[in-house]
């Protein structure tokens, strides 16, 4: 299993969200984050204004994915998120090493 976790722009929350449900996904965690990348922060658009700051507002999503789904999770990520211009965002993907479903006491993919 993996975490898939992706810092995308605000307005895109939305559709991505549609987009991983649409192929299966049940569940995320979605949290406000600030970040900046390459231009560190600098110049780019956040709510039709220009942002000089060094951190800029993202939202962080998280997904926990069995391994076969990651590459098709990642496709849809970068499909529903990208606009073109910077600041699109990154994902990460790190190992999982256990889920637990609390009411239940499934475990692994059973879990997710
Ligand atoms: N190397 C990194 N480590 C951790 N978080 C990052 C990194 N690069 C980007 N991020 C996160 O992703 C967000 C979007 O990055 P983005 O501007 O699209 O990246 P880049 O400018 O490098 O192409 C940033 O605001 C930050 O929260
Ligand atoms: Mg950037």
């Amino acid at each position: 299993m993996k975490m898939v976790t992706a810092v995308i722009k605000h307005y895109k929350l939305d559709e991505v969200r549609k987009a991983l449900t649409d192929v299966g996904v049940q569940g995320m965690t979605v949290v406000e984050v600030k970040g900046f990348g390459r231009q560190k922060g600098h110049l780019e658009v956040y709510r039709g204004v220009e942002y000089e700051v060094r951190f800029l507002p993202k939202v962080k999503i998280e997904v926990a994915v069995p391994d076969e789904k990651v590459e098709e999770v990642l496709q849809v990520i970068m499909d529903s998120a990208r606009t073109g211009e910077i600041g699109d965002g990154k994902i990460f993907v790190y190992d999982l090493e256990e889920v637990v479903r609390i009411r239940t006491g499934e475990r692994g993919h059973q879990a997710i």
